[in-house]
């Protein structure tokens, strides 16, 4: 099976991301790190130990990492993800999920050297641990296999600002780095809005009901402001669809592209710029998702749930 780390901010979107990855056999889950983002470090790091006490997948490391951006001011969103940054009933994270003494970025680049060459990182956090691991090892590019990273608003409206997603814009300097130095492919708001699986769908036997009450809580985290504001039926669920994608390849379209990200303080922070139609005739320096499809996206996520709940 894929190695896969996790470079997370858990997160509703992300515990679901999280969870669907450690459903599957096709995918080894060999550590989450941690970043600021949804709420403090200190917050998403906790919660990433719960959710692996939820399921019961304590053997997986974690790292605490960064717990501010690379040069702007932290900002979290737990009007969002709720008060901690994170919905549900989870339980208290216990001494078996103690994080590695390894800070984040530091934990990237050594499980990128366990694993060289074979490494998918999935990044669906600001960017500022890949950006700092980035400059521990700049043998990092070949060190992975492959980059995924939820971010960035390549052709549509951002969700923090009009042309700004917030993985994007909570650490734009970051985002720069990443996308311009680690061939990246970039799974953004475009796609990510049809990643929506309406509650319903949950299959509904269950033999643990605060594991299923807790993934309802996850699956519905967007109050009635925000599905009005995106007209969508149901939360999107960003960060799972990266991991829906790689275990079924044909739930998106990817096209090359020359990208760059904005930095500066001011419309342009954290906006993903792509060339789609090639006028600074750069090369392109990554993929980018153009296209989703929204039913193979509930299928694969809803078998991974009847999985996680059967
Ligand atoms: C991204 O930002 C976070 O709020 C979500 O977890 C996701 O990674 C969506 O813009
Ligand atoms: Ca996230």
């Amino acid at each position: 099976s894929r190695p896969v780390l996790f470079d997370t901010d858990p997160g509703c979107d992300d515990a679901v991301a999280i969870t669907l990855a450690l459903a599957s056999d096709d995918l080894e889950v060999v550590g989450l790190s941690t970043a600021h983002g949804n709420t403090t470090v200190e917050n998403t790091t906790a919660n990433a130990r719960s959710i692996l006490e939820l399921v019961d997948r304590t053997d997986v490391p974690v790292a605490r990492g960064a717990d501010c951006p690379l040069t702007v001011d932290l900002e979290t969103a737990e009007h969002i993800h709720g008060p901690d940054g994170i919905l549900g009933d989870l339980p208290e994270p216990t001494a078996a999920t103690e994080p590695v003494d390894a800070p984040g970025a530091q934990f990237i680049v050594e499980q990128a050297r366990e694993h060289a060459g074979d490494l998918t990182l999935v990044a669906i956090a600001p960017l500022t641990n890949v950006a700092l691991a980035l400059a521990l090892e700049p043998d990092l590019p070949e060190l992975l296999d492959e980059l995924v990273v939820m971010g960035g608003a390549a052709f549509g409206q951002g969700n923090v600002t009009p042309l700004a997603e917030a993985n994007f814009h909570s650490d734009p300097h970051a985002a720069h780095r990443v996308v311009r130095d680690l061939s990246p492919t970039i799974v953004g708001l475009d796609v990510t809005r049809g990643a929506t699986f309406p509650p319903d769908r949950l299959p509904a036997l269950s033999r643990d009901g605060q594991l299923e009450w807790t993934i309802r809580q996850w699956l519905t985290y967007y109050d009635e402001e925000q599905l009005a504001r995106y007209d969508i039926e149901s939360a999107a669920i960003h960060d799972a669809l990266v991991v829906a994608w790689l275990l079924d390849d044909g739930i998106l379209e990817i096209e090359p592209c020359a990208m760059r990200v904005g930095t500066d303080n001011d419309l342009a922070r954290g906006a993903l710029v792509c060339d789609a139609r090639g006028v600074t005739e750069r090369p392109p320096n990554g993929y980018v998702a153009t296209a989703v499809d929204t039913a193979r996206f509930r299928s694969v996520l809803g078998e991974g749930l009847e999985f996680l709940l059967q």
